[in-house]
């Protein structure tokens, strides 16, 4: 069986990924009928104006590139809520924000500023309009960037970060960017909470040396909804560092 297993994962992570060419739009499809529930439980684009709610897949979907779908506004308010953290210090960086729904709800908390990464223009474009519009009273954080880019290519600042991951990607993309998050830890410790909803490759993150579960929750028979936080302190990250950055 175990000499099965990378055969096994040969298949499911490729011809039948769920993101993939045969499953792909039978999932898409899956989650079309999803979010139009969600939407109508929870109203986000109703109440505010917005167009986050359909899921996109792209004419040229590649399987590593996940396709849109908005995280359920109601688990972004739970995780937010729980983490304990000071927002006015962090920094929110969404990493395959779509239309914007995570930067939307993390903008009523009071981050230092929020950042949204994503790699389709049209996507892009749509959170552009969707911030334009987001305006309810109880919005605390009004510095919201977008960019349209590859998250692989994405430099860190320095300050505290909130990363998101809602299942942007496959394992090999997620691997690169611990990977340069790791870096950036080692050249600058520092406070760093890591949300991954919908954690497929969740074992990325055990693998770190920097990370550290603190936090799991959502309803195991609602995957989309299940979500880890791992967090790396200033002091774990400067016990582990790693070789100091280069003098220049
Ligand atoms: C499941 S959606 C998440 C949407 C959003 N984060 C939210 O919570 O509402 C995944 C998004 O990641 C984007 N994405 C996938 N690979 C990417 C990459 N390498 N760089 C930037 N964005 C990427 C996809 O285009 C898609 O919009």
């Amino acid at each position: 069986m175990a000499a099965l297993n990378p055969i096994l994962t040969k298949v499911f992570r490729g011809p039948l990924d769920l993101n993939g060419p045969v499953f792909g739009r039978i999932f898409y499809l899956f989650e079309y009928a999803r979010s139009y529930v969600e939407e109508r439980l929870e109203a986000f684009d109703a109440r505010f104006g917005t167009d986050t709610s359909a899921p996109t897949f792209e004419r040229n979907q590649k399987t590593s590139v996940h396709f849109y779908v908005p995280t359920t506004a109601s688990t972004i308010y739970e995780i937010l809520g729980s983490i304990p953290l000071q927002p006015n210090k962090f920094a929110f960086v969404d990493m395959g924000s779509g239309k914007g729904r995570a930067l939307l709800v993390a903008s009523e908390f009071p981050f230092k500023k929020i950042v949204g990464i994503e790699l389709s223009e049209q996507l892009h474009r749509s959170a552009e309009q969707n911030v334009e519009r987001y305006k309810p009273d109880s919005q605390q954080c009004e510095t919201i960037e977008l960019k349209c880019m590859d998250a692989l290519d994405f430099a860190y600042s320095d300050e505290p970060l909130v990363l998101f991951l809602f299942d942007p990607f496959g394992r090999e993309i997620l691997q690169n960017v611990i990977a340069n998050l790791e870096a950036s830890l080692s050249a600058k410790p520092r406070d760093v909470y890591v949300v991954y909803v919908y954690p497929q490759f969740e074992d990325v993150l055990k693998g770190s040396r920097f990370l550290q579960m603190v936090k799991e929750g959502g309803p195991k028979w609602r995957p989309w909804s299940r979500y880890v936080v791992y967090a790396a302190t200033t002091a774990a990250a400067a016990s582990l560092g790693l070789d100091p950055p280069p003098m220049t």
